[in-house]
């Protein structure tokens, strides 16, 4: 039993910032964001929740999918930026979808969310439990930045991915290959946001709320180390090399980051499409923005060979080979 994917979707806020507007309220610059990262806008919610572009997101997949909600039985979705601590992002999603029969839950695995929610996914398909499932990934990541912070805030954007998967026999009319996920705790603290401090009467706190930071270079280096081993890692379970790929579909985080994998696997950049440029960094939605814009513009050919991956906070990593 694997995983097939029968539809994609996006849901992105209004509003779109670039980095001359940026400029104009911080010390920075398009010429050093776009050429260290590659980015040259983000949207930015003004009044969009993470939920509201999740929603979105999963509407357009289950529309391209054709999949009845009524019959989806399980809403996985990667966020670290929910509204609220309960009730999860996905139980809201089942809620505004009437997806009455869902379990739904969400995953806490930053920018690798999106897979870590494939792959939890799969497992489930392969045990027989569930049958179809929507998995998400959804950010508004601007309500985490310190925006006095120009090494950070100028790096991420607002929006959401979902994709609509079901389980098959077997990959004949595509679907999963192999895939993998890993987790380095002990690396945590190079990417992080602190939740509620300890508050309480006997404990009382007057800590101020805390945003993102990263040790940028540290978070570098763990990625253009752990991405080709990741890759490397399903392309062996399942037999292939990475000339069998056609499309790599990588976490859009930094253009130099993906020029180095592209590099160091010995494939062609043009086998690596992007749009970091227009989206920046957007954590868990990054991988299925990717996929779906790639999906829309007819990137991807029946029978293709993709790979995803997604890598970052936690630090996490994750990855899957599929045929499409
Ligand atoms: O999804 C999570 C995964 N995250 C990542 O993949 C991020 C990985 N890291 C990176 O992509 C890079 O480390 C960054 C793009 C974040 C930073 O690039 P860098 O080449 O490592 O720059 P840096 O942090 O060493 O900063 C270089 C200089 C500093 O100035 P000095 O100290 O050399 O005078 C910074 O103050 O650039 C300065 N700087 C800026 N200047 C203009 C930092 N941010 C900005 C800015 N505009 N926005």
């Amino acid at each position: 039993m694997t995983l097939k994917i029968l539809g994609t979707g996006s849901g992105l806020p209004e509003k779109i910032v670039t980095n001359d507007d940026l400029a104009q309220i911080m010390e920075t610059s398009d010429e050093w964001i776009s050429s260290r990262t590659g980015i040259k806008k983000r949207h930015i919610s003004v009044t969009e929740t993470t939920t509201d572009l999740a929603i979105a997101a999963s509407k357009n997949a289950l529309e391209m999918s054709g999949v009845s909600v009524d019959d989806i039985d399980l809403i996985i979705v990667g966020t670290i930026s929910p509204e609220y601590f309960y009730p999860s992002c996905a139980c809201q999603i089942q809620a505004a979808l009437g997806a009455t029969k869902a379990v739904a839950f969400d995953v806490s695995a930053a920018c690798s969310g999106f897979l870590f929610g494939l792959n939890t996914a799969y497992a489930y398909f392969q045990a027989g439990i569930f049958k179809k499932a929507l998995i998400v990934g959804a950010e508004n990541l601007s309500k985490m930045m310190d925006w006095n912070d120009r090494s950070t805030c100028v790096l991420f954007g607002d929006g959401a991915g979902a994709a609509i998967v079901e389980a098959v026999e077997d990959t004949t009319d595509g679907g999963v290959l192999s895939i993998t996920m890993g987790s380095d705790g002990a690396s945590g603290l190079n990417l992080v946001c602190k939740n509620r401090p300890i508050n309480n009467p006997f404990s009382p706190c007057e800590e101020p709320l805390s945003y993102t930071s990263m040790n940028g270079q540290e978070v570098y280096k763990f990625a253009v180390r752990t991405v080709p081993k990741a890759i490397n890692e399903v392309l062996e379970k399942a037999g292939k090399t990475p000339e069998d790929v056609d499309v790599y579909l990588l976490h859009q985080a930094n253009m130099r980051i993906i020029e180095s994998v592209a590099k160091r696997m010995g494939q062609p950049l043009e086998k690596f499409p992007m749009n970091l440029m227009d989206y920046a960094n957007t954590s868990a939605a990054s991988v299925p923005l990717l996929l779906d814009y790639a999906n829309r513009k007819g990137m991807l050919k029946k029978g293709d060979t993709i790979l995803l991956a997604g890598f970052g906070g936690g630090l996490t990593w994750g990855a899957a080979l599929l045929t499409w």
